[in-house]
């Protein structure tokens, strides 16, 4: 089965945005990945929901919201507002996770839950049959172009076990450092979405890499 393609936004370039975001509705990609951070949960903010409006204006691929934020509950019904299509938040945040699932999913999204990369797998156990992606953290979460965490293979292999005996239809996400090398080997771990900023971006033709990306598997 083909992998989704969510190019991450964080890496665009900001003053253009609604360039940006055509280049993704004429691609292959197949999600648009969309960064919050407030500063408090990671060492760096980045944009906030008039922004993700301003990007749904434009955007025809569905917005992959990920709340890299403390007290996500606040923020949720104002960001499926702006536009988003799925919205993850950090376990690691989260003392009331099953609640916060249930939050996202009432308003008819997709409800991800994010674990940074020193986040045990096991810790999904009791959620899992609720959640309906899980986006695996192979960097930790703050910055775009950082260096892929190899520990992520034993993760994705764990997490797809875990899925598999709790016949849950979470799709598996990786986000952080995704390139060329590691695409292929993540796939065949059981991953399913790719989360691509830097490997986008930075290269001379993005169009392209999401259509090499895409093509994997
Ligand atoms: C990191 C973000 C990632 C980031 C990925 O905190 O969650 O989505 O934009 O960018 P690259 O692919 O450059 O690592
Ligand atoms: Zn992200």
């Amino acid at each position: 089965m083909k992998p989704l393609i969510a190019p991450s936004i964080l890496a665009a370039d900001f003053a253009n945005l609604e360039r940006e975001i055509k280049m993704i509705n004429e691609s292959e990609a197949d999600w648009i990945h969309v960064d919050i951070m407030d500063g408090v949960f990671v060492p760096n903010i980045s944009m906030g929901v008039p922004v993700v409006e301003a990007m749904n204006r434009h955007a025809k691929k569905p917005m992959d919201v990920h709340l890299m934020i403390v007290n996500p509950e606040k923020y949720v019904e104002a960001f499926h507002k702006a536009g988003a299509a799925v919205i993850s938040v950090h376990i690691e945040a989260c003392p009331h996770l099953h609640r916060n699932i249930q939050q996202i999913k009432a308003l008819g999204i997709k409800a991800g839950v994010a674990v940074n990369p020193h986040t045990s797998i096991e810790l999904l156990k009791d959620s899992i049959s609720d959640i309906d992606l899980v986006c695996l953290m192979s960097v930790n979460p703050g910055f775009g172009g950082q260096k892929f965490i190899e520990n992520t293979y034993q993760k994705v292999k764990e997490l797809r076990q875990l899925i598999n005996q709790r016949q849950s239809s979470a799709l598996i996400e990786i986000d952080g450092g995704v390139n060329e090398n590691n695409a292929k080997p993540l796939l065949e771990a059981g991953a399913k979405v790719l989360v691509a900023g830097n490997f986008v971006f930075s290269s001379a033709n993005p169009k392209e890499v999401i259509k090499s990306l895409k093509a994997l598997a």
